[in-house]
């Protein structure tokens, strides 16, 4: 790996702003267009050709227009949960690619380039596409798909190749550039969302789509200056010491490493079933058992959609500055993300005490304090688990898998998401106060088992969150502890 040495802002290469500012502008794009596509679907059912007998139902029946809107509305959430599954599906084909065929920057190019044809498909103003309104649709969402699986996984893996071995400063950088993802987040909702719901929805897309390009020309223009030659070659190509790494097997050492990601992995799956109620049943909650009258004026219940976000770019560069700080008594990841469950924990405590307080009462509304703590500690969760999970990522995995495994780590958390969804149901079913409790519950039983294995894991990661890079001597007594002599070495030996 061979980074300019253009010099550093804020202690950190000037490389890692240019990727946050690629991903600033793709996060608007993404998140820009999921905001207002539903409501496009349903505002524009007519030209898709969603007629009540496309949905079977009778004019005539008194009940037709609460049917029809209803079946209108499934339709639209079938189609999201259609393009939100598949585009966390994709990273691992963009990851294999860049790993084996292109490299990650020639990845993120082509895949800023399909996102953006994406948003200009679903911008194509209907009269110019008459009788093709569907096809439109779906080439748009599959070019996001793809184009999505292209970029995402690929600009996170070089974030952390901006940095060496054992660099203390990554967990700081990859939390650095969460800033960059939530900013583009924040700005998507407002200029894609007001665009979108004040003009016309397709000039929404359309926006989405110039601010695609943006990120696309940036890294055009200013990746040979400040990222050297990071990502330029795929990295199964890259030859470490005499012998290309791509035809060697794994080292056991290796395979234990791999391990750590899917064990860590797995747990994320818990941590995004929870943290993704914020969009379902937290939203809902709000909409309809909280009380959002201030002085008269009701506030709009997806407007705190956007305190996790604002708390994100509050939060992380205090989180960032107390990773470094902490210095060597700075927690391992697996610690790390025990304390995100924890707060995870605490955020749905806090969602009890929310559903306590209305008890039993159908007309009851709960205090908005309740929600904003427990998106505050969901944030907090958030920001031990994400950023740390991505650097954690490109610290552990083979270097010809990088861009692949990080391709799994959206993967999972797509799973994670799926799992939501179920949980958000069921609250539907049994309560607010049972299912938040729960799932409280949950959160604190896997953030201690978390805990509790996480010396272990550490073993397993043979010494890559190090400070300083392995000598020879280490990595061979590293490799007698894989094959049994480990028991007898002291706990921390590789702290
Ligand atoms: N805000 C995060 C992002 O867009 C949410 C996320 C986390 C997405 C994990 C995928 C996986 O990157």
């Amino acid at each position: 790996m061979n980074t300019p040495n253009t010099g550093t802002l804020f202690g950190h290469p000037k490389g890692l702003f240019l990727l946050f500012g690629t991903e600033m502008w793709e996060r608007m794009s993404y998140y820009g267009m999921r905001g207002i596509f539903v409501l496009y679907l349903v505002a524009f059912a007519g030209n898709f050709g969603w007629d009540m007998a496309y949905f079977d139902i009778d004019p005539l029946s008194a009940t037709a227009e609460q049917d029809y809107s209803k079946a209108l509305q499934s339709n639209a959430l079938g189609i999201l949960g259609i393009y939100a599954f598949f585009v966390y599906v994709t990273p691992v084909l963009g990851g294999w690619m860049a790993d084996n065929k292109w490299g990650q920057r020639k990845a993120i190019i082509v895949g800023g380039l399909l996102m953006m044809c994406g948003q200009f498909a679903l911008g194509t103003p209907h009269e110019y596409i008459k009788g093709m309104e569907v096809t439109f649709l779906w080439i748009g969402l599959i070019c996001l798909i793809l184009g999505n699986g292209f970029f995402k996984p690929n600009i996170s893996t070089m974030v952390g190749d901006l940095y060496e071995d054992g660099d203390k400063r990554r967990d700081a950088a990859f939390t650095i550039f969460y800033m960059g993802i939530n900013l583009g987040s924040i700005l998507g909702y407002m200029v894609v969302g007001t665009i979108g719901e004040k003009i016309h929805y397709q000039y929404g897309f359309l926006t989405a789509g110039v601010g695609m390009l943006l990120g696309v020309l940036l890294q055009l223009a200013l990746s040979n200056k400040y990222l050297g030659n990071v990502g330029v070659e795929p990295s199964a190509k890259q030859k470490k010491g005499n012998e290309a790494a791509s035809n060697k097997p794994l080292t056991s050492e290796e395979r234990d490493r791999v391990k750590v990601i899917l064990i860590m992995s797995f747990f994320t799956i818990i941590f995004w079933l929870g943290f993704e109620q914020a969009a379902g049943s937290m939203n809902l909650f709000a909409k309809y058992k909280t009380d959002l009258v201030f002085f008269g004026w009701e506030m709009p219940a997806s407007w705190l959609q956007s305190v996790n976000p604002i708390f994100v770019i509050l939060l992380a560069p205090v989180f960032a500055a107390v990773w470094v700080k902490m210095g060597d008594s700075e927690p391992n990841s697996p610690k790390k993300f025990a304390l995100g469950m924890f707060f995870l924990g605490l955020g749905f405590v806090s969602m009890v005490m929310a559903a306590l307080q209305i008890g039993d009462s159908e007309t009851a509304k709960a205090h908005v304090i309740w929600l904003v703590l427990a998106y505050l500690f969901h944030t907090m969760g958030e920001l031990c688990l994400s950023p740390i999970g991505l650097s954690m990522v490109t610290k552990l995995a083979p270097l010809k898998y990088t861009s692949l495994l990080m391709g799994m780590w959206f993967f999972f958390s797509g799973v994670g998401n799926y799992f939501a969804a179920l949980v958000g149901k069921l609250v539907g079913e049994t309560g607010p106060l049972a299912a938040f409790g729960g799932v409280a519950i949950m959160a604190f039983v896997a953030g201690l088992l978390l805990w509790l294995l996480s010396d272990k894991l550490v073993d397993w990661m043979h010494g890559a969150e190090d400070s300083k890079p392995q000598t020879l001597d280490e990595k061979i007594e590293e490799e007698m502890s894989v094959t049994g002599a480990h028991e007898a070495m002291p706990e921390n030996h590789n702290k």
